[in-house]
């Protein structure tokens, strides 16, 4: 563990994305020798793939959406004892986001700031790396539109990725949060919204027909307004989707390098507030997946006494490593 620790520090010396593609690279190569089981020790085996119920997962922590947009790493990332990753975001089309630079990081607030906008292969190559996966681990398939696709249509553009990933996923994250899409957020305004969720909720009964049900979770913004953020919930609730996934990157700050989300240690009050509150407006009707500033094994302990299921690391994980995963693992009060 010292030695991959070590690693994950020097990383932070390379530009964002630079250092990010060669940290998981590392890790798939560390995995595809047989290192890594060496390397990261008791490490507690994943879930069965039987369960439908996501609050009962043998552990609780999973890896967040944009870590793994096109699933290149899912086994060696299933190798770090997760119970979950979450896949994507992907989009119909391939597409390469915006202009670089556009993922910064601030080692003295541990916090990241990124404006990618869903850069990804398509979905089509994130399906065939979802029937190559080894790894029974719980998959999430996190799904999004085409940066050109208006808002009026753009459900046409979930129900196309839901289709396809849905027999290979173990439930869909539906991603109408990130801010780095021109007028994304939008879409949780309640016409866009009651449609889109209605159309999904159409599609997900078909498709259990065929391939079982698997939940939906739809992914929040932690910048709504509460009164809006409780009208969301309750349409959740009301057309019959699973859960909720609280929340995405923040746009609420003055950083030096402009416009993105920002992650990490200073999105933590905010995401333990919008959990506070969804968890006071949806009770046990939905699953919560709480993501936003966990950082610290405290920082997941606190989450789940809070109200959250099951807890996702993105930001952590970029400065801690596996160790990260680790330190919840073997001492997590759960
Ligand atoms: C570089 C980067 C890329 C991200 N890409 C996605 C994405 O594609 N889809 C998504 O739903 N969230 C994405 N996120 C948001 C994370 O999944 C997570 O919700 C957010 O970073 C808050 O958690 P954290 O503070 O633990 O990082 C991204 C975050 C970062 C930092």
């Amino acid at each position: 563990m010292y030695f991959i620790s070590l690693i994950t520090k020097l990383l932070h010396f390379l530009p964002g994305e630079v250092s990010h593609h060669i940290g998981l690279k590392s890790l798939k190569i560390l995995y595809a020798t047989g290192l890594l089981k060496f390397l990261i020790s008791d490490n507690k085996t994943s879930s069965d793939k039987t369960i439908k119920d996501l609050g009962n997962l043998k552990n609780k922590i999973g890896i967040a959406a944009g870590l793994d947009k096109n699933g290149d790493y899912i086994d060696s990332l299933a190798a770090l004892g997760i119970a979950f990753i979450e896949l994507g975001t992907v989009t119909p089309m391939a597409q390469k986001g915006n202009p670089k630079p556009r993922l910064f990081r601030n080692r003295k607030d541990q916090s990241l700031l990124n404006r990618l906008g869903f850069n990804n292969k398509g979905v089509d190559y994130l399906v065939r790396k979802l029937k190559e996966r080894k790894s029974s681990i719980i998959v999430g398939t996190s799904i999004g539109k085409n940066f050109n696709t208006p808002n009026q249509s753009a459900y046409k553009d979930y129900v196309y990725c839901l289709n396809k990933v849905y027999k290979y996923s173990d439930y869909i994250a539906v991603n109408i949060s990130s801010p780095n899409t021109k007028n994304l957020r939008d879409l949780s305004n309640i016409n866009h919204f009651t449609l889109l969720l209605n159309r999904l909720k159409l599609k997900q009964t078909e498709l259990a027909k065929l391939h079982g049900y698997k939940p939906i979770f739809i992914k929040i913004s932690p910048d709504e307004e509460l009164d809006n953020l409780k009208e969301i919930c309750e349409l959740i609730i009301e057309n019959k989707l699973d859960g909720i996934i609280c929340g995405n990157t923040t746009i609420d700050h003055d950083h030096n390098k402009g416009l993105g989300g920002l992650s990490g240690a200073p999105l933590k009050e905010k995401a333990i507030s919008v959990l506070r509150f969804v968890k006071s407006v949806v009770g046990d009707k939905l699953t919560i997946i709480a993501s936003g500033g966990v950082m610290t094994l405290s920082d997941y302990n606190e989450r789940l006494l809070v109200g959250a299921d099951l807890v996702q690391i993105y930001t952590g994980f970029i400065y801690e490593g596996p160790k990260l995963i680790q330190d919840i693992l073997k001492h997590s009060s759960d």
